[in-house]
Order: structure tokens, then C-alpha cells, then sequence
């Protein structure tokens, strides 16, 4: 993914959330923002009152996100096992759009929806109609008019999912990253496996995050999902990647990585983002390697159970050293693997929710009423995928 084909996606008129200004590529979070471009119009489709979209944890309730943990444990136990794939999302189309690069998201969805028994599709965005200037919303509505009942989207833009799922009349939209705001499902692998970390309590355990959180759409999920389940968060990072209000998300600062550390129950370490450099948000890798790395040592100071989160890809040697990295406390690769049961929990949701009397179970029903009463005069036969 190229910086000039995220260009190239155009920006719909007047929806001002879903600005480029707010790109991952983007500068520096202007105070009082979070990285959020302010909006204008409508507010956001609220996930929590619509459950056929997947935006963000901020605004979900303690129940939700713990019968969301319990839903992808189960998965996850299932997944162990090998069995062959299920019938649970037979008949439903899942498009994967991920309008900028991924590896572990865009792999775990596929995984997740073809173990369920969805039928998934790879939009290549590279080789797409987005390049002949097709705006994201009318390639959205094609899937749609395709029969897609659920679309996964990973978009530079904060705010572009939460616009898409409000222009688009049956589809389910997933968040799968969204610029510099949320990206929930990586939040919930974290939950996840943090629960296993902490023998399933959260409260009276403290997380330190440590890097550019003004950029992190991973530290604003964590953030939101953590402190509502009663767990405390410590940010610390260089000065210029901590935004001056973040303690309206509900944690603490630290201006010291050995304070943050010291006696906390867990570390999650964020990606550095080298455009950063250029933007001249920090002056060298080298210097964010010395003063805010993960060393065995610092790593020490954590509790003694205390675990090492990464989202990935993590730059090894500038954010942790190999051997943290590689070390007893790492839960990198169990993060990647709780990735896949989340994904499951997420996709089911989603699609129950639009199954629902108001939702395509409802369209179909009055399709097929429709179609047996041209076929009784006609003869006629037909249906529309996603029939169950
Ligand atoms: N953690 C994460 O979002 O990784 P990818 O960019 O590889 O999907």
C-alpha cells in the first residue's frame, strides 16, 4: 500500500471525520483531538445500540466486552481442537477492504470467517476502481448490491468505518483500524489475553503502554476496554507522542518509563511509526531505542507475573530488544493466536445481529415471499445469498 493510493481513495464531501488530516501518515495531534478530527453532522452509528457493526470498545458496557472474552475463549477452545470448519456464517459474504497494509488482521478475519463458514472475498484495493477514482462509499455499496452481508475495514482515516456504517443501508461494518482511532478487535485479543495473564481479573491491575499514543488507534481501544473493565492504564512516552489531555480516556501519565513500569501487572509496547521521524516528532531511532526500549533489565521491574504485549509488527531492537521479545514474559504470539477467536466472537455478533426480524432475515423473508408468489404465477425461481 502505497501513500499515493491511499490518496487516491477520495474523500467524501462533507464528511468531516473521515479526513485525510487524520491519516496514520499525519502530524501531530493537535490538543484537545486525540488524533480525532472534530465532526461535524450526525453523530457516529453507536455500536452499542446497533451490534451488526464492530466500531470501537469506547461506549461498550463491562457485560458486552465480558460476554464478548467469554464468546471468544469459547472460540478459541474450539479452534484448538482442529475440527473441521462450521456452518455458522454459511451463506454469508464477509469482504475484507483493507485500504492500508496489515498482515495479522486481514489474515486472522479471513480465518476466522472461512473457519465459520463464511464466504470471504479479498478486495484487492492496489488493483481496484479506487485508483480511477471510485470513492470507498460506492465501492461499499457494490458489495452490498453483491450480497455481501458483512464488510471489514481497515481505512488510514479515523472515522471512516463508523461514516461507512452510517451511509449503508443492510451491510455490517467491522472496524479493522481506523487511522489514529480504534482498532477493537486488536483491543479484544488484548483483553483477552491479559485475562488469562491475570487469572480473569482486572481489577486492581495496572497496564503500562509505552510509545506513541498519540497515534496508537491500539492504545485508544486498550485504553477503552481496560478501564472500563476496571483496570488501570499508565501512558508514558517522548513528550511529543503523548497528547497534553489524555487522561480524559481514563489513565494515568508517567514521565518516566522505570515509574510506569515499576510493580505494573503488564507492558504493552506500541509500534513506532517511522514517518514520525520525518514529521519531526522525535529526532532519532536510536535515541527512542535508549530511552523508551524494553530491556530485560526494565522489564524486570515489572510485578513478577507481569507480561509483555507488542500489537506488532514490532521493530525488534528499537521498541523491545530480541530478547524481550523472544523472553518468558512475551505474550506476542499468544496475542496473534487469541487474534483468530476474537475474530470469530466478532463476526458472529455481527452477523446474529443482522439475521434479526429487522434485519436481512426480514428482507429475505419478504424476497422469498415475493419470489414464491412470482414463481406460483411464473414459474420463476430464485433467492439471494446469505439465505439460510
Ligand atoms: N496488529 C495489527 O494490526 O497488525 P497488522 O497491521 O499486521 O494487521
Amino acid at each position: 500500500m502505497t501513500s499515493e493510493m491511499v490518496a487516491a481513495v477520495p474523500t467524501p464531501p462533507g464528511a468531516g471525520i473521515f479526513s485525510t488530516s487524520g491519516t496514520s501518515a499525519g502530524v501531530a495531534t493537535a490538543p484537545g483531538e486525540l488524533g480525532i478530527p472534530r465532526q461535524d453532522g450526525p453523530p457516529p452509528v453507536s455500536h452499542a445500540a446497533d451490534p451488526r457493526h464492530f466500531l470501537g470498545l469506547e461506549g461498550l458496557t463491562r457485560p458486552t466486552l465480558l460476554t464478548l472474552l467469554a464468546d471468544a475463549a469459547r472460540e478459541r477452545e474450539w479452534l484448538k481442537h482442529g475440527e473441521p470448519n462450521r456452518r455458522d456464517l454459511a451463506g454469508v459474504t464477509v469482504v475484507l477492504a483493507f485500504i492500508e497494509d496489515s498482515t495479522r488482521t486481514r489474515t486472522s478475519f479471513e480465518i476466522a470467517a472461512q473457519r465459520l463458514g463464511a464466504n470471504t472475498v479479498v478486495f484487492a484495493s492496489g488493483a481496484s476502481s479506487l485508483n480511477k477514482g471510485e470513492t470507498l462509499l460506492d465501492t461499499v455499496r457494490l458489495f452490498e448490491a453483491m450480497g455481501a452481508a458483512l464488510v471489514v475495514v481497515r481505512h488510514p482515516s479515523s472515522g471512516a468505518p463508523a461514516w461507512l456504517a452510517r451511509q449503508l443501508e443492510s451491510i455490517g461494518v467491522l472496524n479493522a483500524g481506523d487511522g489514529m482511532h480504534e482498532h477493537p478487535t486488536q483491543g479484544l485479543l488484548d483483553l483477552l489475553t491479559l485475562q488469562d495473564a491475570w487469572q480473569g481479573r482486572f481489577e486492581g491491575r495496572r497496564l503500562a503502554i509505552v510509545g506513541d499514543i498519540s497515534h496508537s488507534r491500539v492504545a485508544r481501544s486498550a485504553i477503552a476496554g481496560l478501564t472500563t473493565l476496571g483496570c488501570r492504564v499508565t501512558v508514558c512516552g517522548p513528550g511529543t507522542l503523548v497528547p497534553a489531555d489524555v487522561e480524559e480516556l481514563g489513565c494515568e501519565v508517567s514521565d518516566s518509563l522505570e515509574d510506569a513500569l515499576a510493580g505494573a501487572d503488564g507492558v504493552m509496547a506500541l509500534r513506532l511509526q517511522r514517518e514520525r521521524m520525518e514529521t519531526g516528532l522525535l529526532p532519532a531511532i536510536s535515541e527512542y531505542a535508549r530511552l523508551w526500549g524494553l530491556t530485560p533489565e526494565r522489564v524486570d521491574l515489572l510485578a513478577p507475573e507481569g507480561v509483555v504485549l507488542h500489537p506488532g509488527p514490532v521493530n525488534r531492537g528499537v521498541e523491545m530488544a530480541h530478547e524481550v521479545a523472544d523472553g518468558p514474559r512475551s505474550r506476542i504470539l499468544t496475542q496473534v493466536a487469541n487474534g483468530v477467536a476474537v475474530r470469530c466472537a466478532v463476526l458472529r455478533r455481527c452477523a446474529d445481529a443482522i439475521r434479526r426480524p429487522h434485519g436481512f432475515t426480514a428482507a429475505l423473508a419478504a424476497a422469498a415471499a415475493s419470489t414464491s408468489t412470482s414463481a406460483s404465477t411464473s414459474g420463476a425461481a430464485g433467492g439471494r445469498e446469505g439465505s439460510r
